[in-house]
């Protein structure tokens, strides 16, 4: 193999295991290394610091140690690489020549797939080193760090994978980690798939805009549909086995009523999400939003399972502390507790410790009140312009409260009529916005002082 031929291999690899070509620096890198250089003459020749040379190397290994099922590293990239090569001119004899190798199921013609339950390789497990899915993350974040979450990665993988729930929905706050855990198993559950398409609505698009993509991507054709769009992708999804990953599904929701009430001209995509659920099919759609779609809130249908996203565990966010350089003092804890394991928060205040305290976490809390991050001030501002006006009142009053307090104490001060007021809770609960104490509610720290330091309405 030549280093052109590696380079384009290499490229195929890391797009069917991220869904992303190799950039420049990581070809420079690759090449750089086949060429026996030191990181600091790639760095010189790509002109950047060894130090980012050496950061974009290590994911670029990380991401080869998934692919080949082994540790990948500088040294030894070589050997994995050759001992590929060895595989590969093994199956070609088998299958297709090396150049023709389609790692993706019935997407080409003119190029055979090769069926990895074939292969009986001695030096590579070819069921975990051929991804089998067609994979386009193209619309993704790319997130370099990923800390912790075990457990609620099991718990999708579960739901996904073992339970074949075909709508799967993850919920949480604004910044609490959605997109970055569903990169996360996507990684973990590649392989199960014949497709697998990120698909983020950021710009609140029509739902006809959606389902054209994917259907386009999932049966190759470029044709504009005469059928129905529902039907025809139903139809796909039937066929093969597909994860649809709908990212920021908040932005089809009015702003000023209840949570997750969907815009006038975004309303049909309800019957979409119904029709996924409740017809025959052997796909999964996992749905990301800040707020909790109503109808998977109903419990009437098996298909469909929620999960709602807290902040990240002790241990994690502390590496994403340590990330930034923080000094560890006893103050470490009270940092996470009173920012809830929340990475954007985290990383928001961390940056701010450093840049105001040099890195001294006690400083922070020195000042009463407590200084509130204008840029995360910006973030709350976001999620509250979002709020009823009768939202805003029950969240004011809850920020006065020091202890959560019960809804007949609720309705007594703000004189909602009941059922509007248990409207209200419940819509609160869905954009993770009060918690549930036993049956009392009450707000997180930080949003208490910033509806109290906004004085939103009391
Ligand atoms: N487990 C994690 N380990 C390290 N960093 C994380 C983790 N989860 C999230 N982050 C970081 O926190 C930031 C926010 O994460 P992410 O975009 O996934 O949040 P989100 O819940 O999808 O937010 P939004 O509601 O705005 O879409 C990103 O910079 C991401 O890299
Ligand atoms: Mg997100």
């Amino acid at each position: 193999m030549d280093i052109q031929e590696i380079l384009n291999l290499a490229d195929h690899l890391i797009f069917n295991q991220t869904g992303k070509h190799l950039d420049d620096l990581q070809q420079v890198i690759l090449r750089g290394t086949f060429q026996g250089k030191k990181y600091s003459e790639i760095a010189q020749e790509f002109q950047c610091t060894n130090g980012h040379v050496r950061d974009v190397a290590s994911e670029l290994w990380k991401t080869f140690s998934e692919t080949f099922g082994e540790q990948v590293n500088k040294s030894n990239i070589r050997t994995v690489f050759d001992r590929w090569q060895f595989s590969i001119q093994h199956i070609e004899k088998d299958f297709v020549g090396i150049k023709n190798i389609n790692f993706c199921p019935e997407t080409s013609s003119s190029s055979e797939t090769i069926n990895p339950e074939n292969l009986t390789q001695p030096t590579i497990n070819k069921s975990q080193t051929i991804p089998k899915a067609k994979i386009d993350l193209s619309d993704a974040p790319d997130y370099k760090k990923f800390y912790g979450r075990t457990q609620k990665i099991k718990t999708l993988k579960k739901l996904i994978l073992q339970e074949q729930k075909k709508i799967v929905m993850l919920h949480g706050m604004n910044g609490i980690g959605k997109t970055a855990l569903a990169l996360q198993l996507i990684k973990n559950i590649q392989n199960k798939f014949d497709y697998i398409i990120w698909q983020s609505l950021r710009d609140s698009p029509p739902l006809k805009t959606i389902q054209t993509r994917l259907i386009q991507f999932i049966s190759n054709q470029n044709s504009t549909l005469e059928t129905s769009e529902n039907s025809h992708l139903l139809e796909n999804l039937r066929k093969h086995r597909c994860l649809i990953i709908l990212d920021d599904i908040q932005t089809i929701f009015s702003s000023g009523k209840l949570a997750s009430h969907y815009a006038q001209e975004h309303e049909n995509y309800s019957q979409f999400f119904q029709l996924i659920a409740q017809l025959s099919h052997q796909s999964c759609c996992l749905i990301i939003s800040r707020e909790k779609l109503r109808e998977i809130s109903t419990g009437k249908n098996k298909s469909v399972s929620s999960l709602h996203l807290k902040g990240l565990d002790e241990e994690a966010a502390t590496k994403i502390l340590k990330d930034q350089d923080l000094q560890v003092d006893e103050q470490w804890q009270k940092l996470i507790d009173f920012y809830q394991g929340n990475p954007t928060w985290l990383n928001i205040i961390a940056t701010t410790i450093n840049d105001l305290f040099s890195g001294n976490i006690s400083e922070l809390f020195q000042y009463d009140p407590l200084f509130l991050d204008a840029d995360i001030k910006e973030l709350l501002h976001q999620e509250f312009a979002r709020l009823s006006e009768l939202e805003k009142q029950v969240i004011s009053h809850l920020a006065t409260k020091t202890e959560a307090i019960a809804i007949a104490n609720l309705l007594d001060y703000l004189q909602i009529p009941l059922s509007d007021l248990l409207n209200i809770i419940k819509s609160l609960q869905r954009r993770s916005l009060i918690e549930k104490q036993e049956n009392n509610f009450t707000i997180l720290p930080l949003l208490k002082q910033y509806v109290i330091s906004n004085k939103v309405r009391i």
